[in-house]
Order: C-alpha cells, then structure tokens, then sequence
C-alpha cells in the first residue's frame, strides 16, 4: 500500500465551556494566569449525561455517515484514551454496537493506553496494519477519546474533553513519512492514576513539565539522525511547514518550539541567522540539566523563534487553545487546526507532529500533504469538521456550574444504581448521551 495515513477526520467537543478569564476570578488567582501564563482560552467539559464513551460513539457514527463510509469497510479499529470506565473491558467494545448493526463483528483492535499518547500507539497499530501482510483491503479506524478533569488546584484549568475519529487507509491526504519516526521511552512518576476510586490523577505539574521537555529533545534529536541518514542532509526545523505538538496548554507549545530552534542552534544548523546565533550565544555551554531551569534562554530563544512560531504553530492551536487539553485526541486536535485554517495551501507540505504521554512516552513522527481525492480531499475533511460553526456553538457557562459539574461526576465515578438527568437540551442531534448505570455497573446510553 502506498502514502498511507489519515484519509478523513471529525472530531466532537461538549457543548459546555468554561472562560479561563472568569475562571481565574473564580478561583482567585492572579488576572492572567491561565490567559497569558497558560496561553489557554476556554475549556470545554463533560456534564453527567456525556463521557468518554459517548463521545467516541457519537464521533464514530458522525464520521461514517459525513464520509458514507459502509461500517462493512472496517477491518480494524484502534481506540487510545486514558479515562477509564470498565478497566479490563475496552472502549473498543462499546464501538461494535456501530458495527453489528451492519453484521460487522470481523474487526480487529482494541484500546491503548499512555496518558495522552495512547491515541498515537493507536495509529501507529492501524498505520503498520495496512502496511503489513495482515491487511486485507479494508479501512482502519482510530479513535482518541478523553475528558481530562483534575482536582481543584493549579491543574485544574488544564482541563478539556474532546474525541477525535481518523480514518486509515493508503493513497490518504495526509501521509506517513514513516521512515522518520524518533522515540523516547522511560519510567517516570510525573502523572499517573493509581487512585482507582477517583477519576483525577496524582500529577507532579513541575516535573512533567521538564519531562515534556527533555522527550522533546530527545526526539528531535532521532527524528533528525534518521532523516539525515536517508536524505543524506541536515534537517532544521525550516523543513518543516508546520510543527504540531502535544498541547496540555498552549504555553508549553511556545516553549516547545522555541526549544526546537535552540536544537538546531546547538546542532549549527546554517538555517539559524547570524543575528539569532548571537542571542543565543550565551546559552551554547549549558549542561542540558542547566538548559530547562534557565528562564534567560527560555525567554531568549522564544523572541528569536517568535516570528517562526507564528507562521509554523500559531495556526495549529485554534482547537487546543479553545477546547483545553483533550489528552489523546490534543494533538490530533491540533493537526484538525491546521486543516481547518490552512487546507487550500497544505498539499506538497510537512507537518512535524510530536507526541507525548507523560510516565513517559513520546514519539516526533512527520506527515506529508497530498490534495487528496473526493471524498478524502482537504477541503472535504475542513468542511466536515466544520470547525468554526463546532465552537460557535457552544454554550458558556460560569465557573460555579463547571464546579458543581464536577462535584457530581466526583460522586458518578464508579458509582451504580443511579439515572442521569438525561438533559440533552445543549446536545446537537445524533449525540450519543449516558441515561442510566444499573445495580452491575451496567451502562446505557441514548442517541438524541
Ligand atoms: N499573568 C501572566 N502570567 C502569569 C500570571 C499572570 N497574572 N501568573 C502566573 N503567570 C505565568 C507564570 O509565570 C507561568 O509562566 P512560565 O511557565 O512562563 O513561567 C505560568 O503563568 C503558569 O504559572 P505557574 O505558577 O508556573 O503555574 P502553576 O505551577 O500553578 O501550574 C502547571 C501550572 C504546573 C502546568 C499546572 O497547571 C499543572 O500541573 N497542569 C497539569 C500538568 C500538565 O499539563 N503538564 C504538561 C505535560 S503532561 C500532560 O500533558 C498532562
């Protein structure tokens, strides 16, 4: 199979948003912090009647219909999502209600789970799917699906929910370049779940920050090694048109990118101007160690790579920026971003995207853009997401009900014996909605 990748996309959000600016009064902290010290706007969330479950099923079924695709078509079908319900009975699961309908059960896949980088193994499995002996002709199907609630505190504004659903197949728009994929993998505690009575996690907000970081590094580094050895030439981040990161906030975004150019400047790549080189000039000696604690190079390499930023990453955090950390389905969010905004330029370009899971995973991978055939065109994937209308529509809500929202989902966690509100008056038609659990943890959901 040839230029395998994403041939089409959708993505669903709550209908419920909450203002970072008024959360901020809410919570008492200083004018700005979230807006500007986080870079985030407004953050969406699940209410009792939706989860992760329904967003995935509303996702799935959105897709097949928009697209027309026959769910007979479905030959393997990958979920990636760290919100978990069922524990040993996956997401997946729950999706083949979809296919038996159509007398469908030949599907192969279930649920990965990372932190946010479950949704990468994901397709990664449906991409090496079609690439290998095993395919048999038919389409994978990767679904990301989370809603990223913490306890109250400084976390807590980096919330968001969000399920992303991508259909994988060859001769697709957006295309793996796979011979250039960089990992790095290590055993870390900067956020993780071990309290199975609470949906919240433990997270080390610090540590993960630096751990995002140094993976980054890491990466790039690879990524760099493995483009090098085959085109036989340096890569810089100029031969990237757009550079897609893992968005928990859009503030650590800004300082991925600006870590990125301080990459190259460390590598001498001839990309980085003579004016740049000086600024950073000062930085060259740092022990990596020293590197993520200076706030001066953290401030210098941001203004050198300010304009860079603008035209590589600006356009790639509408959504995240919007929506809030989706965990799996962010930067698959982000990428929706630059399709949104940029899909009648992309085709002959390179989208670097770099994803991250912390405990930690993370992997720097790069698409290369096709035009795209009906209906897996550009613009047929931007007009199906539809994006602008998506978020037009949401209703804000003030901070004291996304609280009250969260106390009760508090108590609904693993709870039994209990019927939803079954308000589905914010739910567009065709949502997916949670009206009752039953006395075996059972779980029921409508269609609005
Ligand atoms: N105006 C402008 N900026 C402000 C203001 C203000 N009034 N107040 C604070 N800031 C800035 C700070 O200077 C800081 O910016 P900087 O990083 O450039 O210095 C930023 O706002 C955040 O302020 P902090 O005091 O650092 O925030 P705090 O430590 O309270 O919380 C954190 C931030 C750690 C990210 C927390 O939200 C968290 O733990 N989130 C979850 C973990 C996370 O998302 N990690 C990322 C990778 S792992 C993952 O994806 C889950």
């Amino acid at each position: 199979a040839k230029d395998v990748g994403i041939l089409a996309m959708d993505i669903y959000f709550p209908p419920n948003c909450v203002l970072q600016e008024e959360l901020e009064t809410h919570d008492g902290v200083s004018k700005g912090k979230y807006t500007i010290g986080l870079g985030q706007e407004s953050m969406a969330f699940c209410t009792e009647v939706e989860d992760v479950i329904s967003m995935s099923l509303t996702v799935v079924k959105s897709l097949l219909k928009n697209y027309n695709i026959d769910p007979k078509c479905i030959g393997r079908l990958e979920v990636g999502s760290e919100t978990v319900i069922d524990k040993s009975k996956s997401i997946k699961t729950w999706l083949m209600q979809i296919f038996e309908e159509s007398g469908n059960t030949d599907i192969e896949g279930v649920d990965s789970s990372n932190a946010c980088y479950g949704g990468t193994a994901a397709l990664f499995n449906c991409v090496n799917w079609v690439e290998s002996n095993s395919w048999d002709g038919r389409y994978g199907l990767v679904v990301c699906t989370d809603s990223a609630v913490y306890a109250e505190g400084p976390a807590r504004p980096t919330g968001g929910a969000a399920a992303i659903a991508m259909l994988i197949g060859p001769n697709a728009p957006i295309s793996f370049e796979s011979k250039y994929r960089g990992s790095h993998m290590a055993h870390v505690y900067d956020f993780y779940k071990p309290d199975l009575a609470s949906e919240y996690p433990v997270v080390d907000g610090k540590l993960s920050q630096t751990c995002y970081l140094m993976a980054l590094d890491s990466c790039y580094n690879v990524f760099c090694k493995k483009y090098e050895k085959h085109e036989g030439k340096q890569f810089s981040i100029f031969d990237a048109d757009y550079v897609v990161f893992h968005s928990p906030y859009n503030k650590l975004v800004q300082k991925s990118f600006a870590r990125l150019y301080y990459n190259d400047f460390l590598r001498n790549c001839s990309t980085i101007d003579e004016e740049s080189r000086e600024k950073l000039a000062p930085y060259a000696g740092l022990s990596s160690e020293e590197s993520y604690q200076s706030r001066d190079l953290e401030k210098a390499s941001q203004q050198v790579a300010k304009n860079l930023y603008e035209s590589k990453v600006q356009p790639t955090t509408l959504i995240p920026k919007q929506v809030g950390n989706m965990y799996t389905a962010s930067l698959y969010a982000a990428l929706a971003s630059i399709i949104h905004n940029r899909h009648e330029t992309l085709a002959g370009q390179r989208i670097v995207m770099f994803s991250y899971g912390s405990g930690l995973t993370s992997t720097m991978f790069s698409f290369k853009i096709n035009e795209g055939q009906q209906p897996f065109s550009l613009l047929n994937i931007a007009n199906i997401m539809d994006v602008s209308k998506k978020l037009k529509a949401r209703h804000v809500v003030p901070p004291k009900k996304f609280v009250e929202a969260l106390k009760l989902m508090e108590h609904r966690y693993g709870a039994k014996d209990f019927v939803t509100s079954q308000d589905t008056s914010l739910l567009s038609a065709g949502t997916y909605y949670l009206t009752h659990v039953d006395s075996k943890y059972r779980r029921f959901y409508d269609v609005k």
